[in-house]
């Protein structure tokens, strides 16, 4: 319970950038390249609230990517979150369901594509908060933050899947 409000009200208090001009700033470059041409990427399921901006900027960068996007916006992301799985302490803004798994928060489509080759025996990527400069979080000044995007396995343990 505690968590998903916690992230829910840290979407709400996050400046959004005011534009999304600012795509130069951290492409993560394996992004699109890793995609086979002409290979049809799997429909992907957004569930966001339907006030948050950087949600968007997000799903932006996943379209681009190449993924089909069906975007759901819902007041209360908690009961999406425990049924995909997301672990307690993990969640994000915005929960996305892509070819049976779940992928939390700004992780970059480069992560999931890689995801999707690979196609792990786990329940998707997380990456909890919503860390500067990250995809749909990029800043007007540029600011950027690391961050960790993790796997999380068939038990909700988790482990690091992509550093940026
Ligand atoms: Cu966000
Ligand atoms: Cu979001």
């Amino acid at each position: 319970m505690l968590a998903a409000s916690a992230a829910l009200a840290a979407c709400d208090q996050q400046p959004s950038p005011p534009n999304g001009s600012t795509s130069t700033i951290s492409e993560a470059a394996p992004a699109a390249a890793d995609v086979p041409a002409g290979d049809a990427l799997p429909l992907m399921v957004v569930h966001k609230s339907p006030t948050c901006g950087c949600c968007e900027l997000w799903v932006e960068h996943v379209r681009e990517a190449g993924f089909p996007v069906d975007v759901r916006n819902v007041q209360n992301l908690h009961p999406i979150k425990q049924r995909l799985g997301v672990p307690y302490g993990k969640g994000s803004c915005h929960t996305a369901e892509v070819a049976g798994y779940v992928i939390e928060g700004h992780v970059p489509a480069g992560d999931i594509v890689r995801l999707l080759a690979q196609r792990p025996d786990a329940r998707g990527l997380v990456l909890p908060g919503m860390p500067l400069g990250s995809p749909g979080m990029e800043m007007p000044d540029g600011q950027t933050q690391s961050y960790t995007v993790e796997l999380v396995t068939r038990d909700g343990t988790t482990e690091a899947f992509a550093q940026h």
